[in-house]
Parts: C-alpha cells; structure tokens; sequence
C-alpha cells in the first residue's frame, strides 16, 4: 500500500517521504480500514508517541495521521460491533501507524459508524477536534448552561468545536484569537472576541471555564482570569498554571464511540460545523503539508479520491 512514514523527527514535515509498505493485518479487536480520507494535525511531529513506542523504544519509520474516515475491510479475532463493508470514523492510537496510508489497522472500540449522508472528507475532520472539545468541556470543565467560558485560539481546529459545543450548551463564550480572526471567531457563535496579539486578556472578567490550547505564558495569565470554583482545562500538555481557588486538568483526548456519534449527529442536523482548511490527495499530502501560506483548520488527506 501507498504510505507516508517520518525517520526523522528533527526535519518535521519536509522529512515525510510517499513510499510502499505493507497492508496491516488485523490483530485481536481489531479493524482493517480502507481509508478514504484521514485527519492530520500540525504539530503531530513533535509528539513524543509518533517516535516511539509504549515502553520508549524508537519506533521509525511510523506513519503519522490519527484521524480516519473509511471503509472496514476486515476484522480480527474477537472484534464485535462493526463489519466488513461497513463505513467508519475514528481516531487512532498514538503508538501505532497512522492514518496517511491507504490502509490502517486499528482497534474497533476506536471507531464509530459514519452515517452514509456525512462525506468522509466532513467524518476525517472531526474525532480530534470534536472529541477534544466535548471531553474538555463536559467530562473535564463540567460546563452548565449559563456558565462563562474562555475559548482560546477559538478560530483553530480544536477552539472552533469548543466555541460552538459551548454556546449550544449555553454557556456563554469569550473566543480568543488573532485580530485577522475576529469574524470568524463570532461566526463560529461566541458572544465576544479577545484579541491576543493586542493583549486585551487584561480586560477579560472572572470566568467558570478557560479552555486552553496554548499552554505557556497564556496559560499561566489565563489561570488568573478563573473564577474561584471554576476551571482551567488545557489540551498544550503538563501545566503548572492553576487557579488560585479552582480546578487546573490537562489531558490527552480519548476516542469515545458514543462521544463521536453525537458529534456527527451534530454536524448532520446543522449544529455543528467543521473546520477544514486544505484538502490535498496523497500524492500531494507532503507538498500540502510544506506549503508556507497560513493554515486555517484541518487539514484533510483524500486517500482514496
Ligand atoms: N491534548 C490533546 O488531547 C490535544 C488534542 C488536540 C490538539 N491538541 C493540541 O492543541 C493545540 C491546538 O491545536 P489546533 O489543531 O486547534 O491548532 P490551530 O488550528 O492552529 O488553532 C490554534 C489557533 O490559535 C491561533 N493562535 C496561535 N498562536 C496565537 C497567538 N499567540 N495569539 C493569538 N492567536 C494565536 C492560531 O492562529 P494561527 O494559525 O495564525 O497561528 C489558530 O487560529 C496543538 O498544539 C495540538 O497538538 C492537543
């Protein structure tokens, strides 16, 4: 099968290489999955688990992208819930070879059915961000209706499904972003917007929830703005900032089966809208991937044209 492996962490995306490589077979609890079309995130190449394995044995040539929309094409031993012929999305393990391949085995508990009226471009774009921002925000924030929460980089990826998940719970939402971003900030449905490159998180009141994607000096400054009893989640890895009277949670996203079909459903029905900047095939993925021009969303492969 056609792949796209990385040997090199130190030269990120202009070190990935098209190559062949052997179908993956299915091992216990397992799927094959012929992708269509597969999610890739920017900075994938810095995470640690795209080098190595579980117990931190190099693990290159690894083939990155862990986000998958398809068509099952085999089970392994033991799988329950999904079959051949059926159509799929899902986010994969960190450690295992990813989804910028023609074919990728993964567990089924990963995966959940793609309705047949969602394209499979609109199902690769969303587990990552979609999941991200429901485990954020309901397992982790605990955000009620009527609650304030702070949505950083409300324009991106992660921060556009944050910011509509959030004010369809009704909550009320301050996104954060990019001057250049305003608009697209409020279209995506928050009430304000703050302005980052002009320091206006100084005007920002107490809040019930920061929803960090930044990490580092943001972080730190946005822990201040939590209201006592309220939280700052973050996605950008382990944090020391904390409110001072108030919960401080990072975590890793999860795949969820039933998370992901409220997702979609979402999307389906018009409540939720995906994010999606650039959609290249792969022949063209490691071009796509280099291009210098600012990104603005997801990044979609077409495997399978
Ligand atoms: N822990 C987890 O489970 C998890 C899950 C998903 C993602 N992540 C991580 O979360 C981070 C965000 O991912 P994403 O896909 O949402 O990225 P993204 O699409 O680039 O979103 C970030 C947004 O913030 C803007 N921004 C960046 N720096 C800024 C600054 N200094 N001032 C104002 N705006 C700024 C970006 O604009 P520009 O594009 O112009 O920079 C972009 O609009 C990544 O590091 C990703 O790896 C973690």
């Amino acid at each position: 099968m056609k792949a796209i492996i990385v040997t090199d962490q130190a030269a990120g995306t202009a070190g990935m290489e098209l190559v062949e490589r052997p179908k993956p077979q299915a091992a216990i609890n397992d799927v094959v999955v012929q992708v269509h079309a597969a999610g890739f995130t920017w900075d994938e190449l810095t995470w640690p688990p795209t080098w190595v394995d579980r117990l931190d044995r190099d693990r290159t040539p690894s083939i990155p992208g862990h986000e998958l929309a398809g068509v099952v094409t085999a089970v392994g031993y033991g799988t329950t819930g999904l079959s051949v012929g059926q159509r799929v999305f899902g986010l994969t393990d960190w450690t295992r070879d990813g989804t910028l391949a023609e074919y990728v085995a993964v567990e089924a508990r990963n995966l959940a059915p793609l309705p047949g009226d969602v394209d499979f471009t609109v199902g690769a774009s969303l587990p990552m961000p979609g999941l991200t921002a429901w485990q954020g925000l309901f397992e982790h924030g605990r955000v009620q209706a009527g609650q304030s929460v702070l949505a950083h980089g409300a324009a991106g990826v992660v921060g556009s499904m944050v910011t509509q998940l959030a004010r369809e719970a009704g909550a009320y939402v301050i996104g954060t972003g990019r001057a250049v971003d305003h608009q697209a900030v409020l279209d995506f449905g928050a009430q304000e917007f703050v302005d980052l490159e002009n320091d206006a998180l100084d005007d920002v009141g107490p809040v019930d929830l920061v929803f960090d994607v930044f990490g580092g000096y943001i972080g730190k400054r946005s822990a201040a703005l939590v209201r006592a009893g309220g939280t700052l989640v973050t996605i950008a890895g382990p944090t020391e900032a904390r409110p001072a009277d108030g919960l401080a949670i990072d975590f890793v996203v999860e795949s969820d089966r039933a998370q992901l079909g409220e997702i979609v459903q979402r999307v389906r029905d018009g409540r939720l809208r995906t994010n999606i900047s650039t959609v290249a095939t792969l022949d063209d993925a490691v071009a796509a991937f280099n291009r210098t021009e600012r990104r603005k969303g997801k990044s979609i492969i077409h495997v399978r044209p």
